[in-house]
């Protein structure tokens, strides 16, 4: 579906699910999720439909991920780090609950 152009320059590893996958340095999550070949990056938390990255500039959210344990992170606006742990949001992602609360 999605292919680089070259090789992967000086990749960093991102775990996807725990699974390790290379990334390009100033990649988004959204971008090396695609490049990956991953089916699908949520679930509606509506119908269970399969949903990946659409408009990738922010607008639609469709990309919707956990990032380093923070939910609802948009994918196509994140830069990939080294170490990232990135989850797929299988239905409505818990709401977090305040600290002062
Ligand atoms: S792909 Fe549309 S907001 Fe991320």
């Amino acid at each position: 579906m999605f292919a680089a152009l070259g090789p992967v320059p000086d990749g960093i590893t991102l775990f996807l699910d725990d699974q390790p996958i290379i990334a390009c340095p100033g990649d988004t999550v959204a971008v090396c999720m695609l490049r990956a070949g991953i089916p699908y990056n949520r679930l509606s938390p509506v119908s269970g439909a399969p949903r990946l990255p659409y408009c990738m500039i922010g607008h639609c959210f469709e990309c919707l991920v956990e990032i380093d344990g923070i939910a609802n992170q948009q994918a196509c606006l994140t830069v990939v780090r080294d170490g990232m742990k990135i989850r797929r949001q299988l239905g409505a992602p818990l709401a977090l609950k305040h600290p002062e609360v």
